[in-house]
This record gives C-alpha cells, structure tokens and sequence, in this order.
C-alpha cells in the first residue's frame, strides 16, 4: 500500500486522477490531504471540511476484472466498508442514506464521490473519494453534519481511522471480485436510511411526493414504492429525500 501525505491540495480525488495519467499506479494507492481548497462532492457540489480534522482521502481500485454494468457495486462495497469500520469505532444507529452518505442517526457523517476510469469501454480503475467528519465540532452552516466526536464525545486519531476504513474496502472488494452480488446487496438494501417508512421527497422540478424506499435496482436505481402499489425506479438527478 501506497500512501501520499499531502497538508494541502485542491482535491485529493483530483490529485489521485492526474497522478493516475502521469504513471502507472499501483492498487491501493492513497492519497490523503489534511486540507482541501476545492473539495468535491456528488453533482458538482463542493465538500468543506476544517484543516486537519477531519479525513480527506482518496484511493484508487484497480476494477479491471469488473463489468461495467455491476459498477454501483463499487458504492455498495464502499457504504459497507464504511458501516463496518465505523461499528469498530462504536459509532451509533449507523445507515447508508442512498447512494453513499453514511448517517449516524440522522446526521451525516461521511461523503463519498466515487470516479470510475474507463479505458476501451472498460472499467479500469476507481477513485474512492472519502470524506469523513472526525474531529470537528461544529457545523454551524451545516445543521444534517456531525462528526464522531460529536456522537461519541471521544477525540480519534485520523491515521487509524484511515487504517480501519482502508482495510475493510480491501475486504469487501474481495467479496466483490468473489462475485458475492447478491449478498453485498441484501446487507446493503437493509441498511438504508428510511427504508420501508413513510417518506417524503422531491422530485427534479421541486415537486414533492411521498413512498416508501423499498431496495436499488443493479445499475444503482432507488426503486421506492408510491401510491397504488407501483415501484419506480429513480436515479440521483431525479429524486432527493426530504429529512
Ligand atoms: C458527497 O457527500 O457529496 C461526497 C463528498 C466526498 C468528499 C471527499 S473528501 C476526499 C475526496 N476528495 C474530494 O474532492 N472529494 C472526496
């Protein structure tokens, strides 16, 4: 494992996708930043985070040997993998608010923005892009933010959180390579924030409706249940819950 400690950058995500141009990189590459001056996170919005507090990293997969069509399977074993190292910190009431937010009741606590390299029409590599709120207190402009500290009252070392996460990606990409499709999505579909209650969301024109989120189709999809037993499947641009 390779690890790139950098005090500032624009973007670690940014940084390990050049840097992927310029040579060969080996798998598990990381890059980790103690500061971002333009953090990126899902959509074109930006990811802030105080210096030195937090974790901003990136790493990069090799996903070669996996079918472009299974790709949110790379999100499911990272939400999993990020569930998993946070029950080892004894983080509460953990969930993965569709696609890969991970909420600590209902707070988040970590982002991901997750940057396929397609090479020939096939998955290449992947840059897992991990933002996680550790020790930072306040959110003021943020009220859906928290950090562990703030849900646990404990200060953590950054580096062995790290340690922590990297490890469990590392073994639930082996569940992935061992084409455990199935149970990687039937631990995830339980895990989801909001599933089967009542919920309200907002559709791309802003109009609002309600469902209950049932399960993700393969290519990544929330199928949510609304009025009249009908199931639609909606992707990211298209739905946002209200919480
Ligand atoms: C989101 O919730 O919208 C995703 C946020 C992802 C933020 C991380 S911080 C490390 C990496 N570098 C970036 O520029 N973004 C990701």
């Amino acid at each position: 494992m390779r690890i790139i400690k950098l005090n500032a950058i624009d973007s670690t995500n940014s940084y390990l996708k050049q840097l992927s141009v310029d040579e060969t990189l080996a798998d598990n590459t990381i890059v980790v930043a103690n500061y971002q001056t333009k953090g990126r996170g899902q959509m074109g919005t930006t990811w802030v985070s105080d210096d030195s507090k937090n974790l901003m990293f990136s790493v990069l997969k090799d996903v070669s040997w996996l079918q472009a069509d299974k790709s949110f399977y790379i999100s499911i074993s990272v939400s999993l993998a990020l569930i998993k190292a946070l029950e080892q910190f004894y983080i509460p009431k953990l969930s993965i608010k569709w696609p890969n937010d991970i909420l600590s009741e209902n707070t988040k606590i970590c982002g991901v923005l997750i940057e396929n390299v397609i090479k020939q029409n096939q998955l290449n590599s992947t840059i897992i892009g991990i933002g996680l709120n550790v020790n930072q207190t306040n959110f003021s402009n943020l009220p859906k933010a928290s950090s562990l500290r703030l849900i646990s009252g404990q200060v953590f070392s950054l580096d062995e959180v790290m340690l922590a996460i990297i490890q469990n990606i590392e073994y639930y990409f082996t569940l992935l390579k061992d084409e455990k499709y199935q149970e990687l999505k039937d631990v995830y579909q339980n895990l989801l924030f909001r599933k089967d209650k009542p919920s309200t969301f907002t559709n791309a024109e802003g109009l609002m409706f309600s469902g209950f989120i049932k399960s993700v189709s393969n290519s990544g999809s929330l199928q949510v249940l609304l009025e009249d037993d009908i199931i639609k499947e909606f992707d990211l641009k298209e739905i946002s819950l209200l919480y």
